[in-house]
């Protein structure tokens, strides 16, 4: 239903998305420019657009590492209630069990705990230690030492840290419009990012990486690739990491994301190669059957290789997205409270009426 697409729903100054041109504007700068600072720093810059906390790059990354121990204390507070829950299942819940607070040390907090649960999930589901954050180090660096249970990698730290950025914020997707949703009730943060985290989980939209990769294990080799994306395809089934609401052409975060893959080197190689032979084929293949339509490859398609290549098992792989998306969702969730706008839109009324209805209006709530 056209109605459904392409309205705008607020006005920002978070982040720009141009679906022809390809790039992607974060803060004000080009994610191109920015894919290897510090996520803290690109944090930082996101919350002071909504917030009024004016944050240092120094004086947030202290303020999010000890975050992290408290995030930590929680964790191991809360441990015995996530039991059993999926990974994503899990983080939605701890959020959701937050006490509310001050939004802007809500924001802090919300960052530290979605990062801090991943990675501890990540470990207690891999049989690690669950060790404590240590709130001296860099964010990324953190967590990919406490998800692989004290494995420090400064190269699997750096891949890690490029996709936290790439996926930081990203306009007004399904999860961001949900968190803008519920901020407009002028409820709290914790029910805007627990809200967010249900919408993110979709295979639409943060849920396709893990599929990704089931993708790539199905086919296995290059020459098994065009029968298994016909078979699909005929199949009326999509294919995950390819196409997109907003963009026409390459999604500018695969490319940065591949780049950060190769800075991997050995680490990614194997299963680079044969995900780039079922890109060309898979694009060949979509290109074929919509010839109209410009399908081409998403971000997930290279999140999948590069959170399989530091060592993520694929179950966490929408949680991680999270992880990252979590300062855009608090700066959209910020910025639409203080407009002070209810987000209520119409709908179209479709079903029976009584004899003799006469109601006129299109859009009628
Ligand atoms: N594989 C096969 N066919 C596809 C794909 C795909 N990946 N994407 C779109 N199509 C088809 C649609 O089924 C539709 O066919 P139809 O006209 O016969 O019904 C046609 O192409 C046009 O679809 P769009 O209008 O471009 O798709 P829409 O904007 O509604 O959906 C979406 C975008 C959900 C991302 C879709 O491309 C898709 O399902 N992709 C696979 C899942 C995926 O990779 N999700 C992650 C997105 S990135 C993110 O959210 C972070």
């Amino acid at each position: 239903m056209d109605g459904q697409r392409d309205w705008i729903a607020a006005e920002t100054k978070l982040s720009r998305v141009d679906g022809i041109g390809g790039e992607l504007l974060i803060a004000g700068d080009l994610l191109v420019d920015i894919s290897e600072q510090p996520f803290e720093a690109v944090a930082a810059r996101l919350l002071n657009l909504s917030f009024d906390t004016g944050w240092s790059e120094p004086g947030f990354a202290s303020a999010l590492g000890a975050a992290r121990e408290r995030a930590y204390e929680r964790f191991r507070s809360l441990h015995s209630v996530l039991a059993g829950l999926s990974p994503i299942d899990a983080l939605r819940a701890f959020v959701a069990l937050r006490p509310e607070g001050d939004a802007a040390a809500d924001a802090v907090e919300l960052i530290a705990d979605t990062g801090v649960a991943v990675a501890l999930l990540h470990a207690e589901q891999a049989g690690l230690e669950l060790l404590a954050p240590d709130s001296g180090k860099a964010h990324a660096a953190d967590l990919q030492r406490m998800l692989s249970g004290g494995a420090a990698d400064p190269a699997k730290a750096a891949a890690l840290n490029t996709y936290m950025v790439s996926v930081v914020d990203h306009g007004m997707n399904a999860s961001t419009f949900t968190a803008r949703v519920v901020a407009s009730t002028a409820s709290d943060p914790n029910s805007a990012i627990a809200s967010a985290i249900g919408a993110l989980k979709g295979p639409l939209h943060g849920g396709a990486p893990g599929p990704v990769l089931d993708m790539l294990d199905a086919i296995d080799a290059p020459e098994n690739a065009e029968s298994w994306i016909a078979g699909e395809l005929d199949a009326g089934r999509r294919l995950m990491g390819f196409g997109h609401r907003i963009y026409r052409t390459r999604d500018p975060r695969a490319d940065v994301l591949k780049g950060a893959l190769r800075r991997l080197g050995s680490l990614a190689s194997s299963r680079l190669a044969l995900a780039e032979a079922v890109e060309r084929v898979a694009l060949g293949a979509l290109a074929e059957k919509y010839p109209a339509r410009s399908l081409e490859t998403n971000v997930e398609f290279y999140t999948a290789l590069l959170l399989d290549a530091v060592g993520l098992d694929r179950a966490f792989f929408t949680p991680a997205f999270a992880a990252g998306r979590v300062a855009g969702w608090l700066a959209h969730a910020m910025e639409q409270s203080r407009s002070g706008a209810l987000i209520r839109p119409k709908s179209r009324y479709v079903g029976a009426v009584p004899e003799g209805d006469d109601f006129r209006a299109a859009a009628n709530g």
